[in-house]
């Protein structure tokens, strides 16, 4: 007998099932439409040279949360890895986010801090107080137009494959200018990389006699004998999918960015030097590239062999993953239509950055997994067995 199905085996569907078997001895069965665990965090070595390759885009684990910080550490050890990146633009590398080094360097100067605010404050007064109509103004009020148009505007013109006039100001409330040379890209307590993977640690965690994961299952497929209309109302439900696809788009599609990955080995024992270089510049189609063997300089990887990942960024269509969220006025007025709708859908429950429709890094899924446990699942199953 199942007393929970979680549908999707990413890091919010694995935690609630692990915490429900663990804790209170509920048998859980996860179900999920790929032929693997772990949702987007998923990784696996590459054939060629064993290297480990994040299979959905380099996931960098972080966290100042400490019960996510206990809580992922009973599953994994981590690396002392710490994030950096650097940006290459007109054929020169600048370390980012953008800080003291990058302003000095792109301005051949050798400002303090004092000076270099005085410099930003300065280029960023371009427009003279008027509201930024839309993400070129707001880029130059926020930092002035060399930066913007360096480091900015060709990056955000191929995320978004729009040109910036043409998308609203919203997009970026901020952009973090540092006026120290610190280029840690993260400012979290703790940071790192599992030691011995992600698929290990994902593992661990659905490593459990009440849990049973059923891969290559759709929720949606009714030639399966766990799906929507056979589940719902009979057994309470996790649902970690796209919350638009669960009421069958019936309010229209909520919409999404995704990217296109190419991977290649490359004969040569080291490419870039570093694990992401990014691609500001708008004569080149790709928005950066990741070298994986940099996120475990521990590893002894082949020293004459690399992979590396270009990645490119496009507006989701159905079939595509749907990776972030685009978030426009008329998606916010959807998602709360949707909302509505799952308070009517008996003991099913919606989380996850898909169920949310909400960009959640890793340890914000977990956390939000764990707070479901606390508030209402456990509440839900008190009186069963606890163990
Ligand atoms: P996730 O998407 O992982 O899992 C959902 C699961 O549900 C999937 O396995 C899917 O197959 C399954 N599913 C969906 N519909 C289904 C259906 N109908 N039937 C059955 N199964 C279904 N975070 C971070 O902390 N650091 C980082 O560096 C990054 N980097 C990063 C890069 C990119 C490109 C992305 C898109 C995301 C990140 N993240 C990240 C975020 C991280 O991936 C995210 O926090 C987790 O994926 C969230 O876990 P979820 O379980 O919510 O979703």
């Amino acid at each position: 007998m199942t007393d929970l199905v979680v549908v999707g085996s990413g890091f919010y569907g694995l935690t609630v099932a692990e915490r429900l078997a663990t804790e209170r001895g509920l048998k859980v069965l996860i179900i999920d439409r790929r032929s693997h665990i772990g949702g987007n965090a998923y990784s696996a070595n590459e054939p060629e040279t064993g290297i480990e390759v994040h299979q959905y885009g380099a996931h960098l684990f972080h966290t100042s949360n400490e019960r996510v910080w206990e809580y992922v550490n009973r599953f994994t050890a981590f690396t002392s890895y710490v994030h950096r990146v650097y940006t290459s633009h007109k054929g020169e590398v600048y370390p980012m986010p953008i800080n003291l080094g990058t302003i000095n360097q792109f301005f051949r100067s050798a400002h303090g801090p004092d000076a270099a605010r005085a410099l930003i404050k300065e280029q960023a007064a371009e427009l003279g107080g008027k509201t930024p109509e839309n993400l070129d103004e707001q880029g130059v009020n926020l930092i002035g137009r060399p930066l913007y148009e360096a480091f900015i505007r060709e990056y955000t013109a191929k995320q978004w494959q729009t040109d910036p006039r043409e998308l609203p100001a919203s997009i970026i409330s901020r952009l973090p200018v540092r006026y120290t040379y610190d280029n840690r890209y993260f400012n979290d307590t703790h940071e790192g990389l599992p030691v011995d993977g992600y698929t290990a640690w994902l593992e661990r965690m659905a490593d459990h006699p009440n849990i049973t994961v059923q891969l290559d299952t759709d929720f949606f497929d009714t030639s399966q004998p766990i799906n929507k209309a056979a589940v719902v109302g009979q057994v309470p439900v996790l649902y970690t999918g796209a919350v638009d696809r669960y009421f069958d788009y019936a309010e229209g599609e909520l919409s999404w960015r995704t990217l296109d990955f190419e991977q290649e080995v490359l004969q040569v024992g080291d490419f870039q030097g570093t694990p992401v270089m990014n691609y500001p510049d708008a004569d080149i189609p790709y928005t950066r590239i990741h070298e994986f063997r940099h996120f475990h300089p521990e590893r002894e990887y082949p020293t004459d062999k690399t992979v590396i990942m270009r990645e490119f960024s496009r507006f989701a269509e159905r079939s595509d993953e749907p990776y972030y969220p685009v978030n426009t006025a008329a998606d916010r007025e959807r998602l709360l239509t949707y909302r509505g709708l799952t308070e009517g859908e008996p003991n099913v429950f919606f989380g996850g950055r898909l169920g949310t429709y909400q960009y959640l890094d890793m340890h914000m899924a977990i956390g939000a997994a764990l707070s479901l446990v606390d508030n209402k699942l456990s509440p839900l199953f008190s009186g069963t067995k606890d163990v």
